[in-house]
C-alpha cells in the first residue's frame, strides 16, 4: 500500500501525544495509532528537564507503535516557547519567458529564506503568502502559468536555537528523528480553522496547560505568530494558593468545578475536598473557585489583546477568536475572551476523524492532530530536515498539487 504513512509528537507541557495516521483518498486522515503520556520536564512549553522529557517522549511512542503496530523511526514535532519571532521576506527569480514549474516556485523561496538571521537562531518555517508573477501581485499558485520574473512573500519563523536543539535531542533519543518542527499555533490552525475564518481574518489562540499561542490569519495567510508563556498551569497555581491547598487537588476541583465567569455560578453552590492530611472536609463557595479562575483568565486574554494590537492587526479580524487548547474546556471561558477581546468567539476542536479518535475529540488534541494535517499540506524544499517548508494554502486546495507534494515527503 503506498498510502502515506505520517506520524506527529505533541511536546506539551502537560501532556505528551504521538499520533500515526494515513493520509487515505480524497485526503481523509486515518488515526492508526495513538500514545498519550503526561509529560514530564517541560516548562511553558521548553524542555528544561532533558532527561524527563526523554523518558516521557519514549513512553508515548511506545504506546503509538503498540497500538498502531508500526515502528516510529522519523515525526513532525510541535514546537512552543517563547523565544519564538518572525519576520517578512521578499524572494525574486528569472524564469526566462517559460511556464513556470515546482522548481521555480523552491528557488524564489530559497531566496526568500537568504535574510540575516542570527546565528543563535533557526528557522523554523518559511511560509509564503502569495507571489507576483511579471509585477501582477495577489497569485495564489503561479504553477503553469507564463512569466519571466517570480516573486514570493514569505513569514519567516525563528525561534532560538538551543530551545530547538534541546527538543530535538529528546526527542532522537526517545527513538525518533524530528523531520520536521511546527510551530504549535500554526498545527492547532489546520485543526480548528475554516477557510472562510481564514480569508476574512481570525486569530487562534490555544490555550494549554504552560503556554497560550496565538497565530493571526488574515487574506488566508498567516500575519502573525506568539507563544506567551501562561497557561492552565498558572490557573491550577491560583487555586492551590488562593484556597491553600496541594497542586494536584487544586488541578481536580478546577476540572470538576471550575467557571470562568463568578456571576454565572449560583449563589448557593458548593463542594467539599478532603485536604491531605485534615480530618474535617472543607467547604467550599463554587464563587470563590469561579472568581480565582476568572481573574487568571482575564489575564491571559488581555496579554492575548496585547498581542494583537502590537501586531497591528487589530481592526482586521471581524472573524473574531477560534479558542482550543485544554484549557479551553473550562465553563465560561468563551465569555471572558469576548468581553476582554470584544470579538466574537468560538471554541473548536478535532472532528471528522476517521479510526482510533475516542479521546481525540477534545480541545486539548486540535495541536497532535493538527501536525497530521500539516504535514499532508507541506513537504521539505532541499533534502535536510527543518528546512523550510513550502506552504500550498488557497481557497480551496489543488489536491493533485498537494499530492504531489506528500509524494516527495514520503518517496
Ligand atoms: N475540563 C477542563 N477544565 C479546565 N481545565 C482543563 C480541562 N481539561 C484540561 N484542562 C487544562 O488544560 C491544560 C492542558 O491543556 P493541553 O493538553 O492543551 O496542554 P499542553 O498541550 O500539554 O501544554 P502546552 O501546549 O501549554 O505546552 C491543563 O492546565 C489542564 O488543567
Ligand atoms: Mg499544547
Amino acid at each position: 500500500m503506498d498510502e502515506p504513512i505520517i506520524v506527529g509528537i505533541d511536546v506539551g507541557t502537560t501532556k505528551i501525544c504521538t499520533l500515526v495516521g494515513r493520509v487515505e483518498q480524497e485526503g481523509i486522515l486515518r488515526i492508526l495509532g495513538v500514545g498519550i503520556e503526561p509529560s514530564q520536564g517541560m516548562r511553558k512549553g521548553v524542555p528544561v528537564d532533558v532527561r524527563a522529557v526523554t523518558q516521557a517522549v519514549s513512553r508515548s511512542i511506545e504506546k503509538a507503535e503498540r497500538t498502531s503496530g508500526m515502528e516510529i523511526t522519523s515525526a513532525l514535532v510541535s514546537l512552543a516557547g517563547s523565544q519564538v519571532s518572525s519576520v517578512n521576506s521578499k524572494g525574486v527569480v528569472g524564469v526566462s519567458g517559460r511556464t513556470i514549474d515546482d522548481d521555480d516556485v523552491i528557488r524564489s523561496m530559497e531566496a526568500a529564506r537568504a535574510v540575516a538571521i542570527p546565528h543563535n537562531r533557526e528557522i523554523i518555517h518559511v511560509i509564503q503568502r502569495g507571489f507576483t508573477v511579471d509585477g501582477q501581485p495577489g497569485i495564489r499558485m503561479p504553477l503553469g502559468m507564463h512569466g519571466y520574473r517570480l516573486e514570493v512573500e514569505t513569514h519567516i519563523i525563528t525561534v532560538a536555537a538551543s530551545a530547538v536543539e534541546n527538543l530535538r535531542n529528546c526527542v532522537d533519543d526517545a527513538g525518533a528523528t524530528p523531520s520536521q518542527f511546527v510551530l504549535n499555533p500554526l498545527a492547532s490552525a489546520e485543526v480548528v480553522l475554516s477557510e472562510t475564518e481564514r480569508e476574512m481574518g481570525v486569530v487562534v489562540c490555544d490555550v494549554g496547560g504552560g503556554t497560550t499561542d496565538i497565530a493571526i490569519y488574515i487574506e488566508g495567510d498567516v500575519y502573525h505568530t506568539t507563544v506567551l508563556g501562561v497557561g492552565g498551569d498558572h490557573i491550577t497555581a491560583d487555586i492551590a494558593h488562593g484556597l491553600r491547598l496541594p497542586i494536584s487537588q487544586a488541578e481536580e476541583i478546577k476540572i470538576q468545578h471550575g467557571h470562568a465567569v463568578e456571576a454565572e455560578v449560583g449563589e448557593n453552590e458548593e463542594f467539599h475536598v478532603r485536604p491531605f492530611g485534615e480530618e474535617m472536609p472543607l467547604q467550599i463557595h463554587r464563587r470563590e473557585l469561579a472568581l480565582i479562575i476568572e481573574a487568571r483568565v482575564e489575564e491571559i486574554f488581555s496579554l492575548v489583546l496585547q498581542e494583537i494590537k502590537r501586531s497591528g492587526y487589530d481592526g482586521l479580524l471581524p472573524a473574531g477568536m477560534v479558542l482550543t487548547g485544554g484549557s479551553s474546556s473550562i465553563p465560561g471561558i468563551r465569555t471572558v475572551g469576548s468581553q476582554v477581546l470584544g470579538l466574537p468567539v468560538r471554541r473548536a476542536q478535532p472532528d471528522n476523524l476517521v479510526g482510533m479518535t475516542d479521546q481525540l475529540y477534545s480541545p486539548a488534541f486540535s495541536t497532535s492532530v493538527g501536525l497530521l494535517k500539516w504535514s499532508m499540506l507541506m513537504t521539505e524544499i532541499g533534502g535536510e530536515s527543518s528546512q523550510p517548508k513550502i506552504s500550498s494554502r488557497g481557497g480551496g486546495y489543488d489536491w493533485e498539487y498537494i499530492k504531489s507534494l506528500i509524494r516527495r515527503l514520503f518517496p
